[in-house]
């Protein structure tokens, strides 16, 4: 699949297969996260990938809608040190994860962090030190789903050289 096609044919997925992820693919997707457009190329994302059900579960049960973290294999967590663009940086890493999930034939979807009560204790939960903030989850595996999410049309959206 190239990049075009991955990004125009992904949706959040919410329903995964009970089959692993294998590890390789895994790292690519960080790797692919990692490589993200970074505001005056601080880099300051750090990944912490979650397989562990019990984990799993907790990070479910603190979430308001991300239940579904349960279900997956994979949660991968994007933290960013907490500098001046740590949620534009956090968010393009985020992105990039959810389209090379969609490249490998995974189904992903974001869930939120920052802004949620519980990204503080999300933090704690996953030992990130001091300092460092939670942009994202993405949980992730085999699509048991194929959403087809409506968008808005581009019509709707362009606007030649001005509003
Ligand atoms: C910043 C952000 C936070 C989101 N948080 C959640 C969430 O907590 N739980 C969830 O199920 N989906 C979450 N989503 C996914 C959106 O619901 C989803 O992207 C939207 O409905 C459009 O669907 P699509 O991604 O399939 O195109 C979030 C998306 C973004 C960009």
């Amino acid at each position: 699949m190239d990049a075009i096609e991955a990004l125009k044919t992904r949706r959040c997925v919410r329903a995964y297969l009970n089959k692993p992820v294998p590890r390789e693919i895994i790292e690519d997707l960080v790797d692919c996260g990692r490589l993200a457009a970074s505001a005056i190329n601080i880099q300051p994302c750090e990944f912490v990938v979650v397989t562990d059900a019990a984990v799993r579960q907790q990070l479910a049960g603190i979430s308001d809608y991300g239940r579904f973290i349960a279900d997956a294999p994979v949660c991968i967590l994007v933290l960013s040190k907490d500098t001046k663009y740590f949620l534009e940086d956090g968010s393009a890493a985020t992105q990039n994860i959810l389209l090379a999930a969609r490249a490998h034939g995974l189904g992903a979807c974001w869930v939120a962090g920052d802004k949620k009560p519980y990204a503080r204790e999300i933090c704690g939960l996953v030992g990130a030190p001091e300092g460092y903030r939670l942009v994202s989850m993405v949980p992730l595996g085999y699509p048991a789903e194929n959403p087809d999410k409506a968008k808005r049309p581009l019509s709707d959206v362009l606007h030649w050289e001005r509003y």
